[in-house]
Formats: structure tokens, C-alpha cells, sequence
């Protein structure tokens, strides 16, 4: 079998990369591990950045996304009793974020695959990537006990943190850099009306508290819990007490609690690898890093080294141009290190950390009450959480 682009990972990396592709006639193939129900079922983030909410556009997914996405043009942060409103739109010069599931994202990109004829291999074992340095690199799969060979010019390893491309680059030649946090988020998804119209941050003596939503109807709840927490020992009701503890107290007096649909502990991590090219191998999204979630950067990261690829395969293909392709990882290294640097900031912030003293703690009170009465500061909060622009490729 042989294409342009193999892609190794069904997430929202690699469908997004197949898609962009396959319109613009480079043809790809996709292999995933799992079966299709099983990448369905993940519950992640659902907050969009702008340029993901135009890239989905533009690879013809957009449509369902802009009839039941929510637009936000802002969001709170809660500390000390208090509810302060950061203005996206105002701060940004017009800019806002989409509220619309990662689970939503994947369903749309798999059924325009689908749709598009492209071909894709999912319960796919023993996938692996040969050949990176070369010219005429492959990838070997079995499926339903059938061995295949795909060769192709380039490898987008699209497959997560635990998957098979980063694994393949030889040992010594990636720096990783990476911090765990010392506790967890707790999520619960319910069919109950949001609390309040925006997102609400909330920082906690007892720990930090976040309210999102995926619709008028639905809602995404989180606490933090410590890195040990067993999800089994959190009921619902012990969800929601805990929940409303951490809210300022007209908050929690409004909150409609319900039966959870889904409930879950995510550990939180800072994770990168440079570079994120070996050969022909490119790694994108979850495969080359990973943020804690506060800040919802994870998602519009893998967009945009996706945008950053297709680009650069944009011109390899149509003018000849293989020397964009030693840019890809810088160009994509300086936009996720701002939003490591935002994601993390935001984590130290917002949460109770176990070594934390009652000197720290008034200096989190004190930085947050700052940010909030300098306009300098909700700005340099609100432009990154719209997103750092893309860098254009030339
Ligand atoms: N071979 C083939 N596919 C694999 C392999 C493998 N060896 N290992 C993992 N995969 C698949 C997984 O089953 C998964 O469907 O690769 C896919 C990776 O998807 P994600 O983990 O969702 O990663 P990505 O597509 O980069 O999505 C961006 O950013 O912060 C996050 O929550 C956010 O998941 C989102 C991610
Ligand atoms: C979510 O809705 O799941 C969500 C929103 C914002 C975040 C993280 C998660 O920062």
C-alpha cells in the first residue's frame, strides 16, 4: 500500500491533519489503535481558541460546531468571595473562545472522513514506523490477523502520550522536559442547566473548583482532589458538596446539582519534547506534549501544530519547498512553550499545593487581585486564553 502522509493516531490531531490533506488533495491514510466507539467515548476539554474554530471551518467541519457551539466572550475567576469577569472580547480587540466538545470535534472530523472516501485503518495492533531518516519510510500494522505494509513520504505521529512515534525516535535524541503536579481534577459530566452564563476559575482554601459546560442542558464540573483519590469514593452527593464548598456562596446557591453521566480523575502534567521532528517523522498534539488542563490549552495546541504541518506540506507538495519541513518544530516549539507557560501559571494560581504556607497562600490572593485590577493584567490573561496567534508560514 503506499500514500503521501501516513497517520499514525484517530484523536483530533490526526483526523484534523487527514482532513485538511485529503481536501487539498495530498492523500493520507490513518491508523488507529482503538475502534472508533472507544476514541468517541473519551470525555475531554471543550473550549476552542479562535484559529481552531477557523481551521475546523476550513477543513469543511465547522457546520454543526457553529449551529450548537456556544460563543463566550469572556470568563470569571473566583477568590476571596469574589466573581471578577474577564472581557475576552473587549481585552482582545474582538476575539472569544467556543464552547463545543473535543468528543463533538472527533465525532464531526471521523463522520467527513468517512463521508470523504479516505482510508482509514482502525484496531490496528502492532503498529510501528520504519525507516525515519530515510527517503522511503514505512509503517507496519496487522489488522483481523492481516499483516500490511504502508509506505509513504512522510509520518505524522498523531497517537497521544503513549503512543508508538515518539517511542521510535532513537534514545538521546529528545530532551523532555516535564513537571508533575502533586493532585488531580475530579470531572463530572450532568444534564443540568450551568450555573452562571460563562466559565467560572474558582481559587479555594479547600482547593480549586472550575464550572464549564457543553451546552444550555449540560454541564462539566471540576475539583481538585489529590493525586491518590479514588473516584470510587466520590459519590455524586459528595461531588456536589464539595463542588459548592469551594464557590462564593450566591454561587453555590444557584448550582443545580444532578445524577453524574460520567466521572473521572485526570492527573496533571507539564510534558514536552524538543524536537519534534526525527527524519520524516513529525510528532503532533499529545504525542510531543501535554498541559494541565487549567486554561483548556491541550486541544488548540495539537490544532495548531496541525495548522503548522498542513502548511508546511502545503508548500512541500504544491512549490517544491522541503526546507520548511526543518522548520516545523521551532515554529510549533515557540507557541507551545507560551502555552505551557500560561497553562502552568494558571495551575500555580488557582490551586492549594500540599507545601504551601500561609505566606504562599496570600501571595496566590495577592497576584490574582493584582492581575485583576490592572488592565495590563486581565489583558495578558485574555490574550492567551483566546489563543497566540499562528505563525504564517513563508
Ligand atoms: N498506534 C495507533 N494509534 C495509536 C497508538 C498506536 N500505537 N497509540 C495511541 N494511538 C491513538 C489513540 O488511541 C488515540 O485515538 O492515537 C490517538 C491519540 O489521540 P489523543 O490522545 O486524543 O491525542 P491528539 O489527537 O494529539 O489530541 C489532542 O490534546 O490535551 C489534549 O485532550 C486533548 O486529547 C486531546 C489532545
Ligand atoms: C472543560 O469544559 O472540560 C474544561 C474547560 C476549561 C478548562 C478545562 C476543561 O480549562
Amino acid at each position: 500500500m503506499k500514500t503521501q502522509v501516513a497517520i499514525i493516531g484517530a484523536g483530533p490531531s490526526g483526523l484534523l491533519l487527514g482532513q485538511l490533506l485529503h481536501n487539498a488533495g495530498i492523500d493520507n491514510v490513518i491508523i488507529e489503535r482503538q475502534d472508533p466507539d472507544y476514541v468517541l467515548g473519551r470525555i475531554r476539554a471543550g473550549v476552542l481558541e479562535q484559529g481552531m474554530v477557523d481551521l475546523l471551518r476550513e477543513a469543511g467541519v465547522g457546520a454543526r460546531m457553529d449551529f450548537e457551539g456556544l460563543v463566550h466572550d469572556g470568563f470569571e475567576l473566583a477568590f476571596d468571595g469574589r466573581r471578577e469577569h474577564i472581557d475576552l472580547k473587549g481585552l482582545t480587540g474582538g476575539k472569544t473562545v467556543m464552547i463545543y466538545g473535543q468528543t463533538e470535534v472527533t465525532r464531526d472530523l471521523m463522520e467527513a472522513r468517512a463521508a470523504s472516501g479516505a482510508r482509514s485503518f482502525y484496531n490496528a495492533a502492532q503498529v510501528q514506523p520504519h525507516d525515519l531518516k530515510g527517503d522511503a519510510p514505512y509503517v507496519t500494522f496487522e489488522q483481523d490477523g492481516e499483516q500490511f505494509r504502508l509506505d509513504c513520504d512522510y509520518i505524522a505521529g498523531c497517537d497521544g502520550f503513549h503512543g508508538v512515534s515518539r517511542k521510535s525516535i532513537p534514545a538521546g535524541v529528545l530532551k523532555e522536559f516535564e513537571r508533575v503536579y502533586p493532585f488531580g481534577w475530579l470531572g463530572v459530566l450532568a444534564d443540568t442547566p450551568p450555573v452562571s452564563d460563562e466559565l467560572i476559575y474558582a481559587n479555594h482554601e479547600r482547593g480549586f473548583a472550575l464550572c464549564s459546560m457543553r451546552s444550555p442542558t449540560r454541564t462539566r464540573y471540576y475539583v481538585q482532589v489529590s493525586a491518590d483519590e479514588k473516584v470510587d469514593d466520590w459519590s455524586d452527593e459528595r461531588f456536589w458538596n464539595e463542588l459548592k464548598s469551594r464557590l462564593p456562596e450566591r454561587t453555590a446557591a444557584k448550582l443545580v446539582t444532578g445524577p453524574s453521566i460520567e466521572k473521572s480523575i485526570a492527573p496533571l502534567r507539564s510534558f514536552v519534547v524538543e524536537p519534534m521532528q526525527y527524519g520524516r517523522l513529525f510528532l503532533l498534539g499529545d504525542a510531543a506534549h501535554i498541559v494541565p488542563p487549567t486554561g483548556a490549552k491541550g486541544l488548540n495546541l495539537a490544532a495548531s501544530d496541525v495548522n503548522t504541518l498542513f502548511r508546511i506540506l502545503l508548500k512541500v507538495y504544491g512549490e517544491g519547498r522541503t526546507d520548511l519541513l526543518e522548520q516545523y518544530s521551532a515554529i510549533c516549539l515557540r507557541r507551545i512553550w507560551k502555552a505551557e507557560r500560561f497553562s502552568w501559571w494558571m495551575t500555580s494560581l488557582l490551586h492549594r499545593f500540599p507545601e504551601m504556607d500561609a505566606f504562599g497562600r496570600r501571595m496566590q490572593q495577592t497576584e490574582l487581585d493584582y492581575y485583576v485590577s490592572s488592565e495590563a493584567g486581565r489583558r495578558t490573561i485574555a490574550e492567551n486564553y483566546v489563543g497566540l496567534p499562528y505563525e504564517a508560514i513563508e
